[in-house]
């Protein structure tokens, strides 16, 4: 029996998550789903965007399944509270187009610091927010990142910065990347500065394996690769550390769209994937990546992201269906 923590969240979060619990609960799996809240709606019942309880689930489950939360003035982001929280400090992003089989590459982001540490001071004219990078913090997630390398045969690892503007922030992340370096000679290892990076991706795609990056750079880097292969709706991720993974889709709340019931379920499915993998659940994880495959290539049922007219729900009956 597997505990697993379901934080739905607000906006497409809740609509996505639900056809993804309906695909889990049709597998012969043991899961203990157990809900918990977190997000807009949740700070509007109890005036905290993350109550207490929802962590404490966290830290007994298994694993976490979260769909998306909307920001709110003048908090801290629940998703970006959990992870620390939870200590998640690698963010593993596959990127993967279905219709052009020259674009997969993998995204790991570093999770825990960087710009995302709530580090900001006020001094009325001006303000200021620190960048807070370790050699711990860069250590750990570019070992993790060689180690996905190697384990998933790939050729090539890229590091990702801005080590001419921010000598020494970027300098221990690339410095740290080269001296890993020499653990893993059959690996080639390569760096670009974020900005030429960030055209490669369009302009060469196929020439990326595994992308190593700082928090903020991995985060805008996720959203271009959801424009280059097409949709954000497609790209799950998940956020590990020692102890435990949360899986999630890249995307947010979507709040352009909530409600309409045209939300793709793909990214959420996919994470949910990612999350069975976790667990060593390769059978269920690969049956229901197959059924996605089939039914994105048979292109007859898709949401309107997608250019298709077909709603969330009518493209998961689908996957299981196919299942
Ligand atoms: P977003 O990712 O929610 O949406 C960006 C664009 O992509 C929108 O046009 C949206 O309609 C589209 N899109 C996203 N997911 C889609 C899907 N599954 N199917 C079809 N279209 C999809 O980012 P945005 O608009 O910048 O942020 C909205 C809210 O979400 C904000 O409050 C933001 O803070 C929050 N957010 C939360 C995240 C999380 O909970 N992990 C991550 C990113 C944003
Ligand atoms: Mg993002």
């Amino acid at each position: 029996m597997y505990k697993i923590t379901v934080i739905n969240g607000d906006g497409i979060g809740k609509e996505v998550m639900k056809p993804t619990i309906e695909i889990l609960e049709s597998l012969n799996t043991n899961f203990d789903f157990v809900e918990k809240e977190a997000g807009k709606e949740c700070y509007k019942k109890y005036l905290t965007n993350l109550p207490e309880d929802t962590i404490q689930s966290c830290r007994e489950s298994d694993s976490i399944l979260f769909g998306a939360v909307t920001s709110i003035p003048q908090q801290k982001s629940a998703i970006v509270t959990l992870r620390k929280e939870l200590d998640l400090y690698i963010n593993q992003r596959p990127i993967k187009s279905y219709y052009d089989k020259r674009i997969d590459f993998t995204i790991i982001r570093e999770n825990s610091e960087g710009l995302y540490s709530y580090l900001e001071e006020d001094y009325g004219d001006t303000a200021i927010a620190t960048r807070k990078i370790t050699y711990n913090g860069c250590e750990r997630i570019i070992r993790y990142a060689y180690e996905y390398t190697e384990k998933m045969n790939k050729n090539k690892i890229t590091a990702s910065h801005k080590a001419n503007i921010l000598p020494l922030t970027d300098g221990i992340f690339k410095d740290t990347f080269y001296k890993t370096a020499k653990e893993y000679p059959t690996i080639e290892a390569e760096d670009y500065y974020i900005d030429a990076t960030a055209m490669y991706l369009i302009t060469r795609p196929e020439t990326f394996d595994v992308i190593v990056t700082t928090n903020l750079f991995g985060d805008i880097l996720s959203d271009e690769a959801g424009g280059l292969i097409g949709s954000l709706g497609l790209i799950p991720s998940a956020n590990i550390g020692d102890n435990t993974g949360l899986f999630e889709p890249v995307h947010g709340s979507a709040p352009n769209i909530a409600g309409l019931n045209k939300a793709n379920p793909i990214a959420m499915i996919l994470s949910s994937c990612m999350m069975l993998d976790f667990l060593d659940l390769k059978e269920e994880s690969e049956l229901i990546r197959k059924s996605v495959e089939d039914v994105i290539l048979e292109d007859r049922i898709k949401t309107p992201d997608m250019g298709g007219t077909n709603t969330t729900q009518e493209f998961s009956n689908e996957i299981i269906k196919k299942m």
